[in-house]
């Protein structure tokens, strides 16, 4: 059996893994199937600019379904994989982790099991050319003293979060299939993104549009625990290099070489906000700042090296944090229709479950 061009795509209609789509179909331009739950975090409305494009085709189902998995792999024979479909907020995992270990660790299985028996029935050169991407992240690697050198590949995982310790799981998984198996797998570990479609319950959208109508920002502990800044579409050009670059087996870091405190995000976004949409009753955004309790087990720095994918693959960020902070702001003020719609009552529910009992 040979493949087609097209690539199976889970979890296509959440966050990263809609940009993507919309990034490849207008790049690569060959066809997706898109495979997503459409759990609270995925939002077809993410795909609506493609809703009537024949490249495109959302299967909505689970990526612990076998039979779905394998028989969509038969239809389709896709070149590629690429697996975005996960539970990502740590917050939720710590509230209820149970999702994260089945569809993180048992779907990632299932997926993998599927990929090997359909990998196994490709002619030699189609076992040559398919590719199972594996998207993960730079919070399997624990938390960073603040003057330690930033994640590699090589760092040793320390997963802090059930999130992370999930997601290092289906890392480990994905690796001994490589290893065991010879399915051509390829890891990514991305360091935090932001951009269109994120849903509102992290960080960077949340402040966006808590200051936005006057409510308080909730900062956790003393706001200078580290992450690393990665616009969305960098993300999604980094992926579709190591894709068509990498060696199978190999892993790559991936971040924006952009480190920032909570604080200091917070802080950009009240004055990009005072400047976009001044208000005289708020007066300066940032006196909406309020610190509340900690979150528990909270990782106090991520950063990533990301040299080995410079190296080998020739990839860098094209996006500066400031001018790419300055177009989310703008891309959420311009689509408050999108946010009135994802601001349901299960995200009412949410945000009463994360932050009541956590006054300043
Ligand atoms: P997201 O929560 O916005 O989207 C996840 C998508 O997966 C949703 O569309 C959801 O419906 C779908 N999904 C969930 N369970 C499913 C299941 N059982 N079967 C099929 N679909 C299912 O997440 P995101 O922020 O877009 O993250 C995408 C991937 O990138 C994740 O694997 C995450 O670990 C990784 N990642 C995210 C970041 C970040 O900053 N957001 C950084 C590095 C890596
Ligand atoms: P988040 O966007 O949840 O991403 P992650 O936990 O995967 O890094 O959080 C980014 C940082 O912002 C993290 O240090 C936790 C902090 N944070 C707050 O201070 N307040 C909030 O309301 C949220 C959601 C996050």
């Amino acid at each position: 059996m040979n493949c087609s061009d097209s690539v199976l795509v889970t979890g296509g209609a959440g966050f990263i893994g809609s940009n993507f789509v919309l990034d490849w179909l207008a790049n690569v331009g060959t066809p997706v199937v898109n495979l997503d739950l459409l759990t609270y975090a995925g939002n077809p409305a993410n795909l609506h600019s493609v809703g009537s494009d024949p490249r495109h085709l959302l299967v909505r189902g689970d990526i612990c379904d076998a039979q779905l998995v394998s028989a969509l792999l038969l239809e389709h024979r896709p070149r590629a994989i690429v697996h975005f479909a996960a539970e990502s907020h740590v917050d939720r995992s710590i509230v209820a982790p149970g999702a994260f270990i089945n569809t993180n660790i048992q779907g990632t299985f299932n997926l993998l099991e599927q990929a090997k028996a359909y990998w196994k029935q490709l002619s030699d050169s189609g076992k040559e050319t398919f590719r199972f991407l594996h998207v993960s992240t730079d919070e399997v690697y624990g938390s960073l003293e603040p003057d330690a050198a930033p994640f590699s590949e090589t760092t040793p995982y320390a997963p802090n979060s059930p999130y992370a310790a999930s997601k290092a799981a289906s890392d480990h998984l994905v690796r001994a299939y490589h290893h065991t198996f010879g399915v051509p797998v390829l890891t990514t570990n991305c360091s935090n993104n932001y951009g269109p479609f994120q849903f509102p319950e992290k960080l960077i959208p949340l402040v966006i549009l808590n200051a936005l109508e006057g409510k308080p920002l909730p900062v956790y502990g003393d706001g200078r625990n580290v992450r690393d800044w990665l616009f969305v579409t960098d993300h999604c050009s980094a992926i579709r290099t190591v894709l068509e670059k990498a060696k199978p087996g190999s892993t790559y870091n991936i971040g924006g070489n952009n480190e920032r405190t909570n604080l200091e995000v917070v802080t950009a976004i009240c004055d990009l906000l005072d400047d976009l949409c001044p208000s005289a009753e708020l007066g300066s955004r940032r006196n909406l700042i309020t610190f509340v309790k900690d979150r528990p087990g909270h990782d106090r720095r991520y950063a990533i090296d990301a040299t080995r994918l410079l190296h080998d693959l020739g990839w860098s960020p094209s996006e500066r944090f400031e001018t790419a902070l300055g177009r989310t702001v703008n891309w959420y003020l311009n689509n408050l229709e999108w946010v009135n719609n994802v601001r349901t009552g299960a995200y009412l529910t949410w945000i009463k479950t994360n932050y009541e009992g956590r006054s300043a």
